[in-house]
C-alpha cells in the first residue's frame, strides 16, 4: 500500500514514521508512505500557501492552487483523497481497517483556519476527523490515521491475533493485562490467570471487558450485535 501525505510540516513525521512498528513495515515494504511539502507545489517567489479569507475574519485560509495541483501531481486511479479536519467524519477502527484495503491513499493536512471550500469539492473524496478537539495543524491526525491503519496490513503486527482480542474490535474496551511478578507491591495477580484453565481466562477476561466497557464506554454497549 502507498500513502503519500501532504503537509507543511514534514519534519513533525519524519521521526514517527521510522520508529518502531512503522519504521519496520516501511522497511519490509509492506507500507511505502511519502511525505511531501505542499509549499513545493506553490509558484510564486515566496512559496505562498495561505491567503486571507474572502468576506473578512481572522486567520488565514490556504489556497486552492497548490493544494490542487499536489494532489493532481500525486493521485493515481482509484486512489483516495482524504482530508484531515475536525469537522469530518469521526475516525474509528472499522475505518482504519476499511483504509487499510486500499492500495493508495493521499493524506491532506490543513493549517490555519481550514482550507479553501473549492478544495474540499473538487480533489477530496473524503474527510476524516481524528475527535472532537482542535489541532493546531492535521499532521498529527495525518500520522494517526497511519498508525492505526497500519496496524490491519498483514505483517505489521508481530502476532496477528493481538489484532482480535483488543479494544474495539467488538465494541469492547480491553481486559486487564498482567505479566510477571505474581505479586508486586501487595497487589496479586487475578488468581484465574495463574490456574491455566484457557475457559475460565476466556470467561473471566470477557466478564471484565463488559464491566470495563459498562464503566467508561456505556455508549460501546449499544453496538454490541
Ligand atoms: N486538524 C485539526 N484538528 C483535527 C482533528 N481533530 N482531526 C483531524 N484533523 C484535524
Amino acid at each position: 500500500m502507498r500513502v503519500d501525505v501532504l503537509t507543511l510540516f514534514p519534519g513533525m513525521l519524519e521521526g514517527f514514521l521510522s520508529e518502531s512498528m512503522l519504521g519496520r513495515a516501511r522497511e519490509a515494504k509492506l507500507l511505502e508512505i511519502n511525505v511531501h511539502n505542499t509549499r513545493d507545489w506553490a509558484t510564486d517567489k515566496h512559496r505562498t500557501t495561505d491567503d486571507r479569507p474572502f468576506g473578512g475574519g481572522a486567520g488565514m485560509v490556504m489556497k486552492c492552487e497548490p493544494i490542487c495541483a499536489a494532489i493532481e501531481a500525486l493521485q493515481s486511479p482509484g486512489c483516495r483523497r482524504i482530508y484531515l479536519t475536525p469537522d469530518g467524519v469521526p475516525f474509528t477502527t472499522a475505518k482504519a481497517e476499511e483504509l487499510s484495503k486500499q492500495q493508495h491513499l493521499i493524506l491532506l493536512s490543513g493549517h490555519y483556519e481550514g482550507i479553501d471550500q473549492r478544495i474540499r469539492d473538487t480533489v477530496i473524496d473524503e474527510e476524516i476527523s481524528i475527535g472532537d478537539y482542535v489541532l493546531t495543524n492535521g499532521t498529527l491526525a495525518a500520522a494517526v490515521v497511519i498508525d492505526a491503519l497500519a496496524r490491519f496490513i498483514p505483517g505489521v503486527l508481530g502476532e496477528e491475533k493481538s489484532l482480535t482480542s483488543e479494544s474495539f474490535t467488538r465494541n469492547l474496551l480491553d481486559f486487564p493485562n498482567y505479566t510477571r511478578p505474581a505479586v508486586y507491591r501487595g497487589l496479586s495477580v487475578p488468581e484465574v490467570l495463574l490456574q491455566g484453565n484457557h475457559g475460565e481466562i476466556e470467561k473471566w477476561r470477557h466478564a471484565q471487558q463488559l464491566e470495563k466497557t459498562a464503566k467508561f464506554r456505556p455508549d460501546l454497549l449499544k453496538k454490541q450485535p
